[in-house]
């Protein structure tokens, strides 16, 4: 045997260097890890004490403003904090009131409640009450501008418009400093309108789920009930409307963000199809996001009347209205569709609608089918023909949604999130995106081994998609949009009625587990459809449970134990759907509804405790 020492040697030597070598490099990567992390650590807490600072500035000037109370009854003030927009503008052609008790009646209860709840962001209050003297004035002179759609009237705006001088966080803690120099568009076009934005309100971090909570404002309380979510991403918008904070507002909506908080605070929301909304002006989380065309968000209104969805509709959708900017100025694509007023204010009577109660992919629960029930009945009352109808692909709906929410692996979103904390309602997102598709893989076969189905076929769907991939899904909405008009053509019906989401306003923190309740909303901006919510009953006390879930599987199980926690009385909306660019024969469906069922005329607003 040739046995050489120095080889020998050598080789153990070397051996050692390696091991050195990848033993170094090992600490190095893990040193920077830790390092990296303690680094951004510090940073968090550098920021967070920024943001308290600045929120205890925030909260000092809403307290120390001094808001004169309008010399008015008490009742009138009521009246005003009860009305809709409609009435108000009758108020103020009526001259019962001005725009500056408007202003003044709405900005004391922001300054008195809007923290408490978290809805407010910021109050503009010096600027609203110029603004509102200005259209005082131009009342007293009889200016044809009076006859704007919402002239004189203070409307609030969800956090995600642009507006001079006011942050756009979207709820993230290292945005403080985002402060546009200019107003958006979309605030330019309702001001050109003698609009008064005066309020600003709450979102939730990245404004891509549907919990209002972030680490800047804090969370979004339900009104009618303090330990439930207001829904989102508008949920300051629809708390704001529900509280009597501001009679009107704007929010915008790629997966139900106008119509989940408009249902869970029991107040009307509409969200058009996306071509005829005004989108310029509105920041999302990211460069990327923003550029995204597979589905499309919306601009829309969330309101106390379907009558002020139509107002805002009319100043935001009226080509006349956006012929007077400059082109550079407005929307490339700004809508030029004129307003089709035989269709909006349409009473033919024997009209023919779809209808459907609940759905099998996730069913909705008892008190949201017995709200289809009543709108279908008071249709069917006036003489109208109501067809129950099924929809086709709802899974493929719904795994394609998933698909585009995730196809860049939230990449976008982890641009803005990856220097901070992420609030936990993220937590499942965090799940699918940061896991690689083998583990995805085998996590898919031992949930289905669980009974976990349809979380088990979710997974594999939740990987990043290459460009030609993102192209076959765009293809294919494509082809679902055609069968869906389908629908609609062979069974002749100008709209559907239908759920608003899965469930009431649910506890803060459960839309971790119970995610599948917005499968109501997110179908129709998958097929990029209009439709609107308006509300219709209250959650009766034999319907707190969802034992009637044909599906056994986790979320449902969590939704029977949420609906369980005292959701009596919560209110319960429909959802009214159109073909794209019938935006009239929607809003017109919903005021016809509206008409028979005045929600608010059985029951008031909710006392603020
Ligand atoms: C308040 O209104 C009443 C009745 O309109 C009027 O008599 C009174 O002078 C007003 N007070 C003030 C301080 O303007
Ligand atoms: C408005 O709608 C009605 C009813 O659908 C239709 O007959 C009419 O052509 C429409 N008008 C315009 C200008 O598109
Ligand atoms: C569903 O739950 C309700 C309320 O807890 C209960 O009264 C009812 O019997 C249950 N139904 C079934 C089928 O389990």
């Amino acid at each position: 045997m040739d046995f050489n020492l120095t080889n020998f040697l050598e080789k153990q030597i070397s051996m050692k260097y390696v091991a050195y070598f990848i033993g170094a490099c090992l600490g190095v990567k893990f040193g920077s890890f830790i390092l990296r992390s303690a680094i951004k650590k510090v940073k968090i807490l550098i920021q967070k004490s920024k943001v308290r600072k600045f929120i205890q500035k925030r909260n000092q000037d809403l307290k120390n403003l001094i808001i004169p109370t309008p010399n008015l009854s008490q009742d009138i003030i009521n009246k005003v904090l009860n009305s809709d927009i409609t009435q108000l503008k009758k108020m103020l052609e009526e001259k019962i009131v001005k725009s500056v008790d408007l202003v003044n009646i709405f900005s004391q209860r922001v300054q008195k409640h809007g923290i408490e709840f978290g809805i407010v962001t910021h109050l503009k209050y010096e600027e609203a009450i110029e603004a509102a003297k200005e259209c005082d004035k131009l009342r007293k002179e009889n200016s044809p501008l009076c006859s704007l759609p919402l002239f004189g009237i203070p409307i609030s705006m969800k956090e995600t418009f642009d507006e001079k001088g006011y942050p756009a966080t979207i709820g993230s803690i290292f945005r403080l400093d985002h402060i546009p120099k200019e107003d958006g568009f979309c605030v330019k076009l309702l001001k050109s309108g003698g609009a008064i934005p005066f309020l600003r309100t709450n979102v939730p971090q990245a404004a891509m789920i549907y919990e209002s909570v972030n680490d800047v404002y804090g969370r979004v309380l339900n009104p009618w009930d303090k330990t439930k979510y207001a829904g989102g991403s508008s949920g300051g918008e629809g708390a704001a409307v529900a509280a009597r904070m501001s009679p009107g507002g704007m929010g915008s909506d790629i997966g139900g963000s106008i119509r989940i908080p408009a249902a869970m605070c029991g107040v009307y929301g509409f969200k058009p199809t996306a071509q005829r909304t005004i989108m310029s002006g509105h920041t999302f989380y990211s460069k990327a996001f923003n550029g995204q065309k597979t589905v499309l968000c919306a601009s829309g209104p969330i309101c106390k009347s379907v009558d002020d969805l139509i107002l805002f509709f009319r100043q935001l959708s009226d080509p006349q209205y956006l012929q007077k900017f400059k082109l550079h100025e407005r929307d490339p694509f700004f809508p030029t569709q004129q307003i089709n007023e035989t269709e909006l204010s349409n009473n033919k009577k024997q009209r023919r609608f779809g209808y459907f109660k609940t759905l099998k992919s996730f069913d909705c629960t008892l008190a949201n089918q017995r709200a289809v029930e009543i709108a279908v009945e008071k249709l069917r009352a006036q003489g109208h023909q109501l067809v129950e109808v099924d929809l086709p692909d709802v899974d493929s709906i719904k795994n394609g949604f998933i698909q585009f929410l995730l196809s860049d692996s939230f990449q976008g979103i982890y641009d803005l999130l990856s220097q901070e904390d992420t609030v936990k309602e993220y937590l499942m997102i965090d799940i699918f995106a940061s896991t690689p598709p083998l583990i995805k893989r085998f996590l898919s076969v031992l949930f289905y081994m669980l009974g976990e189905k349809s979380f088990a076929e979710l997974l594999p769907q939740t990987n990043r998609l290459q460009v030609e991939e993102l192209n076959k899904l765009q293809y294919k909405i494509g082809q679902l949009q055609q069968d869906y008009l389908r629908l609609f053509d062979d069974h002749e019906i100008e709209a559907i009625i239908c759920p608003s989401f899965g469930a009431p306003a649910l506890p803060h923190s459960s839309s971790l587990d119970s995610t599948p309740v917005c499968l109501y909303t997110f179908i129709w901006n998958y097929l990029n459809f209009p439709c609107g919510v308006l509300p219709v009953t209250k959650v009766q006390k034999e319907e707190q449970h969802f034992n009637n879930s044909r599906i056994k599987e986790l979320p449902a199980k969590r939704v029977d134990f949420y609906m369980k926690q005292n959701t009596e009385g919560l209110p319960v909306n429909v959802q009214v759907v159109a073909p794209p660019f019938k935006e009239e024969t929607c809003l017109n469906v919903m005021k016809i509804l509206d008409d028979e069922i005045q929600f608010y005329k059985h029951n008031s607003y909710p006392e603020l405790k």
